[in-house]
């Protein structure tokens, strides 16, 4: 039945929080965010997350970089973040061939798919014992497949007008927004991010984790009542689209 929702074939799996698998129509596996091992909301451990070929990191909080570094380990995956957080993977013994650095408005390609680095309004670091390591900016990323379906992730952000500039570019069919308020945007502020992006699909995350995030997808839904345009599309943790 999810077949029909986006009438092309990627597959999107939703791992709960800010976490994604995407499966290329090449049958490349992507996981962008992979935090499961302390999300409350992971649908399954790591140990049965599947193939996983390349990991796409958005920033260094613990939870989007979570268990990057044991995944990576298990399934031989690719890493690809920003420069700081590679230099950071260099030091915990990466190789350089597991270790894709790169910046904001680069893109770099695997397979078919293309993967653009692009910006987000947040911070970034990872604690370690009792230090915080610097780890560049925060990033979100526009995913353009081979048969051009395009996915505008957009990490932990706030509201920015350059968002505007991301839609006018990349023409995204699918944007993936944060909403939960309070370390992200709020439902008010995704809905113009909806106006600025203009996509066709919307799927919210980075709600209903922490009390802290007031921002739900009901509200959000309500608000987006004067955008009949964009289709919401509410997942839950496990739940996989295509
Ligand atoms: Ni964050
Ligand atoms: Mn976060």
């Amino acid at each position: 039945m999810f077949a029909k929702i986006f009438d092309k074939e990627v597959s999107i799996t939703f791992l709960g929080h800010a976490g994604f698998k995407l499966v290329s129509l090449e049958g490349i596996n992507f996981l962008i965010d992979p935090w499961i091992k302390d999300n409350p909301q992971a649908p399954v451990g790591s140990e049965n997350l599947g193939p996983v070929d390349y990991i796409l990191i958005s920033h260094g909080h613990a939870d989007h970089f979570g268990d990057t570094v044991e995944i990576a380990n298990k399934t031989g995956a690719t890493v690809i973040s920003i420069h700081e957080i590679s230099q950071y993977l260099a030091l915990k013994g990466f190789s350089e061939e597991k270790n894709v650095g790169m910046n904001k408005g680069g893109t770099v390609i695997i397979g078919e798919t293309r993967i653009t680095m692009v910006h987000a309004i947040h911070s970034s670091s990872i604690t370690e014992g009792d230090q915080i390591i610097y780890t560049g900016e925060a990033a979100g990323f526009v995913i353009r497949f081979k048969n051009g379906f395009t996915v505008y992730y957009a990490g932990d952000t706030g509201l920015f007008g350059d968002m505007k500039l991301i839609g006018n570019i990349y023409k995204p069919d699918l944007a993936i927004l944060p909403i939960g308020d309070h370390y992200v945007m709020g439902p008010e502020d995704a809905v113009l991010a909806c106006e600025f992006v203009k996509p066709q699909y919307v799927i919210p995350m980075h709600f209903g984790t922490f009390p802290v995030f007031t921002g739900t997808p009901e509200k959000f839904k309500d608000l987006m009542k004067k955008m009949p345009e964009v289709k919401i599309v509410i997942m839950n943790p496990g739940e996989t689209i295509q």
